[in-house]
């Protein structure tokens, strides 16, 4: 059932590149993005103005590359809303222009469902990203994107995010081209990028090796941090969540220009700080905000693409990864922010398919 492999996270988090095929790939034609198996055409993208996605956990992440993505291609405005938050705020939201993007691996998420209810009583149109063929939110929204990850057994998400974020990639390139913003050159090279990206993420999975050596140095940590800047901050905040869930250290996501306001008093001698710093444009920012966290103490864990130099005199340890254009790192640096956790968890013999206190699909409020 595990295939081999000692748990199910592990293996799902090797089942990823095949993940990414079969969600991708059944959604280029021509070289191009298309929902056409989702039954999706241009005109019924087109009208929208702004898109407010709404999820929990994991798929809220997802939103928030989706958000970069989004704005950064296409000019759309993207806003995302926390599910419980969202259903209880009697959010503004206008039928005419707003598209609602619900993610949910499961489908069956009670938070996630109550907000399609209530996004759809106002009438506006429901697209859902589901991993579930057939679950509640794939049933009743508008229009349904399946995710082809397979079944998730683990209960701490990663290749249903993987997906979900290779869905926003064709979204945001898509509405690139129907708002102007890309043409069809611009958007094929785009489009070829996105299908590159499938055997690099093989190639960093065959490395469990040095995630181990990292994971033992994180096994005794108490608190740790996750920096990031633009879409490097959207993956922080999803592998603070994978650490923490099932290792039970205490971290937190920052973006890295708030350290100063405020967290950057918690930082210590030897305080594990893991800096995201794949986005190219924002590099030297990033560099000054190790800086700071270096000169008080921190133990720094620098994922960066393998064209960054003179690495080792900012970070302590470097995980690099193949360079892509920045756009595309997310999908990079995923995996080895998972089996960072994956590896703390097992060091510190906790339940890594089952951590405590959580379930696989919350259908209660
Ligand atoms: C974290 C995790 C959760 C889920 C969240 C939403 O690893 O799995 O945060 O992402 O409960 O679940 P779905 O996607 O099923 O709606």
């Amino acid at each position: 059932q595990k295939g081999g492999y000692p748990h199910f996270m592990l293996k799902e988090i090797h089942e990823q590149p095949t993940a990414f095929h079969n969600t991708v790939s059944p959604r280029i034609v021509d070289g191009l993005p298309n929902f056409a198996c989702d039954k999706i055409c241009d005109e019924d993208l087109r009208r929208f103005e702004r898109v407010v996605v709404v999820a929990c956990g994991t798929a809220m992440h997802s939103g928030y590359v989706g958000q970069y993505l989004i704005e950064r291609l296409a000019r759309l405005p993207v806003t995302v809303e926390i599910a419980s938050e969202f259903r209880y705020k009697n959010p503004i939201l206008n039928r005419d222009k707003d598209l609602v993007i619900i993610v949910s691996q499961s489908g069956e998420t009670a938070d996630t469902l109550a907000a399609l209810r209530l996004a759809k009583k106002q009438g506006v149109f429901v697209l859902g990203i589901v991993n579930v063929v057939g679950s509640s939110i794939a049933r009743e929204a508008d229009a349904v994107i399946y995710t082809w990850a397979g079944p998730e057994i683990a209960v701490a998400s990663t290749k249903a995010y993987t997906v979900q974020i290779s869905v926003m990639y064709l979204l945001a390139i898509k509405f690139a081209m129907l708002r102007g913003f890309a043409d069809e050159a611009f958007a094929r090279e785009y489009t070829s990028n996105l299908m590159s990206v499938e055997e690099h993420i093989a190639e960093i999975l065959k490395d469990s090796q040095s995630f181990q050596f990292y994971a033992s140095k994180l096994q005794n940590a108490h608190d740790l941090f996750y920096l990031g800047r633009g879409l490097d901050y959207a993956l922080a905040m999803e592998g603070s969540l994978k650490l923490k869930e099932i290792t039970y250290i205490h971290s937190e996501a920052y973006a890295a220009g708030e350290l100063k306001h405020g967290p950057i008093s918690l930082i210590v001698d030897g305080t594990p700080v893991i800096a995201l710093g794949t986005q190219k444009s924002l590099f030297e920012k990033m560099a000054s905000n190790i800086k700071e966290v270096k000169s008080r103490g921190a133990c720094v864990f620098l994922i960066c693409d393998d064209t960054c130099e003179n690495t080792a005199q900012i970070a302590d340890f470097v995980i690099k990864l193949p360079a892509l254009p920045e756009i595309f790192m997310p999908l990079l640096s995923v995996a080895p922010l998972q089996l960072l956790a994956y590896y703390t968890s097992i060091l510190r013999g906790c339940d890594v398919d089952k951590p405590r206190n959580l379930a696989k699909s919350v259908t209660v409020e």
